[in-house]
């Protein structure tokens, strides 16, 4: 054995008992685990009368356009007749997946049922906000609540299988797809990670209102160069596991039933066919034990990558780091068998991912079960649905300024302006196929029925119209009002999938509309709508108050109307932090702090250098000489219509051992006029360490209500195993040392106090 290899199963052996200690203590319900004798011995009979064929079959994800009208394509049944398709993909049409099923359980060599899968990402019709707005909740049950109602739904279109949760740790918000993702922060992701998989699942995977979660995309496919989907990958193993992995644990541990590979490389090795992510560390130490699925193509895609000769050789490296099955493209099905003959790849592999693929279909309960229960509407857009969503959109959506213009009165005449009113396809947003625009209640529909005194202009068509031939009728409506309500941000086509940009700030001539609007001296209220945070620094001082929906779905329209009114209080808080311009990303609030810590006496501000300086090196810090060190707005932060005040921090210890634990409490004042509720939020920073440490971590975080003038004491316990991280030699521990620590409401502040870890 090589020294890197026998170092790496040291660690290996080492991490996973960590690991298991870990996950022992977590574990929820285990709705996918291969702990379940009868199913093992079900699954193994099954196995025994498969032919090669058959088991190769299993292993095939068919992907078709759930836009084909028309027939049921003949090569398809007679593929699932012949046991060569194991799931499909995107088939919404009643009728083809119960005669596909049929066909699969009834007329195919070992009658094993098909599953059907669907990218059912943040509601099926009715749509919840996004995934980042649900994060910005900071609230398991809500995103909980959200993945069990797009369960409900979905499955009654035949749906058992999603492709969600996405649990990509996302730091730069010109990726597109950081819309979909939990946000930048592994601790918050987890907790959200293991509230889908939860919902998804339910307490019962047989359930046949439960689907299958997928944990995607396994993994780092977040921390791709530039913001660009599907680049290129390069991180060091502790920040993967600090950073990346916990999430990803956290849904394993919930008892996810499948994990998806990413697109990306990972170091030099695309995830797709790299055996030390997929068997070593996926499920060696997280314990996975579900089935791993590619992504679409990213089997074929690593000749693209330059790491496999061609389609054989793209089978081959993917079986041989456990790849179960494979979505849409066809190595598998066209190579796996010679490969086999060639003794290039086992049977015993192969055998080994029909079982994985078995299994769930077995806890799905799909052999007993195959079809949607008659009576299994999915209550589509019931009352109680869209009353969930609707919480959720108010429970996302973060104020960001408020230069005491909101809640609006009834009685103000508003001028309703802006490309985003009233665009229900729009306020949707990313991934979310099934949702109709008829559904859908826009802000100008809520406005309608809650009678409001508005008139409404758009002032541009969308969101990246350049034209400024509708900018006098939004002005004139303007002048004639109380205040501007400017509804801007992104159509839901520019985030997403392959839609990253490189400037976020507002497109079209949305910024140059908002300028003209600001010289009548109305105040202006700009609520955005988007797939990701929106850089604003130069508009802000032109509005008196920002307001951040996310892409809120299907309710938007009513939990906007609620915040801007006062019915609501805005309760979201940011999981990104936001930026002030693009050329700052990649930002995160729990970065190192160099060897030379950026600090307010030290920053230069570019205008400040005189003319014909001599070479200096200003500051020696790491900022920008025009936009500072800071974020626009930390991560953590939202504003509330009252105030909050923190005092009197205490700790219970200020010194404790490894098994020992201390309690570190602050009290919260409401010292508004308005009762509201605050996210209290607790950070710790590791000071010294064998490897750097972030400059905060959040460690915990609490929802409180405080009415008006009332003061509540808010307690947090920390243990070493809070404070554990991986080191450079992929231990996961805890070190020794001084910890400072802070209650506040964001990244950026808080009150402060400290303690030693001592063995
Ligand atoms: C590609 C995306 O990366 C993935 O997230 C999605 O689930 C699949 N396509 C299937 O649509």
């Amino acid at each position: 054995m090589k020294l890197q290899q026998l170092t790496k199963s040291i660690f290996f052996v080492l991490f996973s008992l960590l690991l298991i200690n870990c996950a022992n203590e977590e574990k929820t319900v285990p709705t996918a685990s291969a702990t379940n004798d009868k199913v093992e011995s079900k699954v193994n009979e099954i196995l025994a009368k498969m032919t090669l064929e058959e088991k190769i079959g299993q292993t095939n994800l068919r992907g078709t356009s759930s836009r084909v009208k028309g027939q049921l394509p003949e090569e398809l049944k007679t593929a699932v007749r012949n046991g060569e398709i194991g799931a499909f993909l995107n088939v919404m049409n009643l009728e083809y997946v119960e005669e596909l099923q049929r066909i699969a359980v009834e007329e195919s060599p070992n009658g094993i049922p098909l599953i059907f899968a669907r990218d059912v990402i943040h509601g099926f019709k009715t749509i919840f906000p996004i995934p980042l707005g649900l994060a910005a909740s900071f609230d398991a049950e809500t995103a909980k609540k959200s993945s069990e109602i797009a369960a409900y739904e979905s499955s009654s279109a035949g749906i058992r299988w999603t492709f969600a949760p996405m649990l990509d740790i996302a730091r730069d918000s010109r990726w597109g797809r950081i819309a979909e993702s939990p946000g930048e922060d592994p601790y918050l992701a987890s907790i959200l990670g293991k509230a889908y998989v939860e919902g998804f699942q339910g307490n019962d995977l047989s359930n046949p209102t439960s689907i299958a979660a997928c944990a995607k995309h396994f993994i780092g496919y977040g921390a791709a160069i530039g913001g660009r989907d599907y680049n290129t990958v390069n991180m060091s193993e502790p920040l993967l596991r600090n950073i990346y992995l916990p999430p990803f644990q956290a849904a394993v541990n919930a008892g996810a039933a499948t994990v998806m590979t990413s697109f990306n490389e990972v170091n030099g090795i695309p995830v797709t066919g790299n055996e030390f992510l997929l068997k070593d560390v996926l499920r060696g130490e997280l314990g996975f034990n579900g089935f791993v699925v590619s992504d679409w193509d990213s089997t074929i895609e690593m000749t693209a990558h330059g790491f496999a000769r061609d389609e054989k050789h793209a089978a081959e490296l993917s079986a041989t780091a456990g790849l179960d099955m494979e979505m849409t493209s066809k190595s598998y099905e066209n190579n796996l068998k010679d490969l086999i003959a060639e003794g290039k790849v086992s049977e015993a592999q192969l055998d080994d991912f029909v079982r994985n693929i078995l299994r769930i279909k077995l806890q799905l309960n799909l052999f007993e079960n195959p079809y949607i229960p008659k009576d299994h509407t999915g209550n589509l857009y019931a009352e109680a649905h869209l009353a969930e969503a609707k919480k959720a959109a108010i429970k996302s959506t973060v104020l960001l300024k408020n230069k005491n213009v909101l809640p609006l009165t009834n009685t103000t005449k508003v001028a309703v302006i802006g490309p985003l009113a009233n665009k229900p396809h729009e306020q949707l947003g990313t991934w979310s196929f099934d949702g109709e625009r008829e559904h859908t209640v826009t802000p100008i529909d809520a406005f309608k029925k809650a009678n409001i005194n508005y008139q409404f202009v758009e002032g541009l068509t969308h969101s990246r119209d350049k034209t400024t031939k509708g900018f006098s009728k939004a002005i004139s409506t303007a002048k004639n009002s109380d205040v501007i309500l400017f509804f801007g941000g992104e159509e839901a086509i520019l985030s997403g999938e392959a839609h990253s940009r490189s400037n976020i700030d507002l497109p079209g001539a949305q910024i140059q509309l908002l300028k003209q609007l600001a010289k009548t001296g109305k105040p202006i209220v700009l609520v955005i709508m988007a797939g990701r945070p929106i850089t604003i620094t130069n508009i802000i001082d032109d509005v008196d108050a920002v307001v951040m929906a996310w892409h809120p779905g299907t309710m938007g329209g009513e939990a906007i109307h609620e915040i801007i009114y006062g019915i609501s209080q805005p309760e979201g808080r940011l999981p990104v932090s936001w930026p002030k311009n693009a050329g700052q990303l990649p930002y995160f609030y729990n970065h190192k702090n160099t060897g030379r810590p950026a600090i307010p006496d030290e920053y230069v501000h570019m205008d400040s250098i005189a003319i014909g300086a001599w070479q200096s090196s200003l500051g020696n810090d790491s900022h920008y000489l025009d936009i500072g060190y800071t974020p626009h707005f930390p991560f953590g932060y939202g504003l509330s219509y009252t105030d909050f005040k923190y005092d009197n921090i205490t700790i219970s210890k200020e010194t404790i051992n490894f098994n020992e634990e201390l309690t570190i409490t602050a009290s919260v004042t409401n010292t508004g006029k308005k009762d509201g509720k605050e996210l209290v939020q607790l950070y710790v920073q590791d000071l010294v360490g064998s490897i750097t440490r972030p400059i905060r971590e959040l460690k915990g975080f609490e929802h409180v209500s405080l009415k008006s003038g009332e003061t509540k004491e808010v307690s947090f316990k920390i243990s070493s195993e809070d404070l554990k991280f991986v080191n450079s030699k992929m231990i996961n521990a805890a070190e020794e040392g001084k910890f400072n620590v802070w209650i506040g409401p964001n990244a950026a502040s808080g009150l402060q106090s400290s303690f030693y870890l001592k063995k």
